[in-house]
């Protein structure tokens, strides 16, 4: 179940940087953070998602007046994706960056059960970020221990809780590489236990374009040590069946 929404011109034609409209394949590319004049979520803020990619995901899964939670809300981008087109916010992080973010921790979030209509997360991918000082922030845990994939597990397993039936949760991940250490495969680490609450409903690639990427000592490290730049992130679409559904589908079996 899809919801598309019509874009008015007018709106279209506000918005200069990138083109604002539905992205179509599974390659979505994404040279700036925001859109239009103003600012959504903070681009100062280090690892802030582009809100591109929200927007195009609330056109798609969620409804005007749908509640949409974020669970690592950051710098707030979600919010004001879901705002500025007549969605209900909700966010909440373990170190909150303005006072319409709630403290929480994602492993135990204060919301009812099969609230959300949609859920974005976008977590830390293991420890390339220093978010904040507080003890419980998962950017603290390398994922080369089996501590990161068992903290989002249990974050997983509370997007799962607190999303409605017959509805959608994204997951924006980038494997890591740490150069003379390891790869970790954290997209595919992370898609195996989603997989194990929900159905997959698509696969996006998204192509980065961060300044690292095009600083030449960055180019040239990577070509004479044999080592490859993180050109993409994830983006792991994923649907919570309906419950009559599945009790249908085992009354079958
Ligand atoms: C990649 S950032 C999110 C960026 C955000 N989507 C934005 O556009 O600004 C990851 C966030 O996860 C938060 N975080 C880390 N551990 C957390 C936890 N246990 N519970 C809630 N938030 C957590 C961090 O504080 C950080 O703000």
């Amino acid at each position: 179940m899809f919801y598309f929404e019509e874009t008015r011109l007018t709106m279209t034609e506000k918005f200069k940087k990138p083109p604002l409209r539905l992205q179509v394949t599974t390659l979505w590319d994404y040279p700036s953070q925001h859109y239009g004049d103003a600012e959504q979520g903070d681009q100062n803020y280090k690892g802030a998602t582009p809100s591109y990619i929200i927007w195009n995901l609330l056109q798609r899964y969620s409804k005007r007046k749908h509640l949409v939670v974020d669970p690592m809300c950051g710098s707030g981008t979600t919010l004001d994706v879901a705002r500025d087109i007549e969605r209900r916010a909700l966010g909440y992080d373990i170190e909150p960056s303005r006072p319409d973010i709630f403290r929480a921790d994602a492993r135990n979030l204060p919301l009812e059960d099969e609230k959300a209509d949609f859920v974005f997360i976008d977590p830390p991918y293991s420890t390339h970020i220093q978010y904040s000082d507080n003890p419980r922030c998962i950017g603290k845990l390398d994922a080369g221990t089996p501590a990161y994939c068992e903290a989002m597990e249990k974050v997983i397993a509370e997007i799962f809780r607190i999303l409605r039936p017959d509805r959608y949760a994204a997951l924006y991940v980038s494997d890591s590489f740490v150069k003379g250490t390891a790869f970790y495969p954290i997209g595919f680490e992370l898609f195996s236990i989603l997989r194990k609450y929900f159905t997959p409903a698509d696969i996006i690639s998204v192509v980065r374009h961060n300044r690292t990427l095009k600083m030449g000592n960055y180019r040239k490290a990577a070509e004479e040590e044999n080592f490859f730049l993180r050109g993409f992130n994830y983006l792991f679409i994923m649907y919570k069946p309906p419950k009559a559904k599945k009790e249908k589908s085992r009354m079958e079996k």
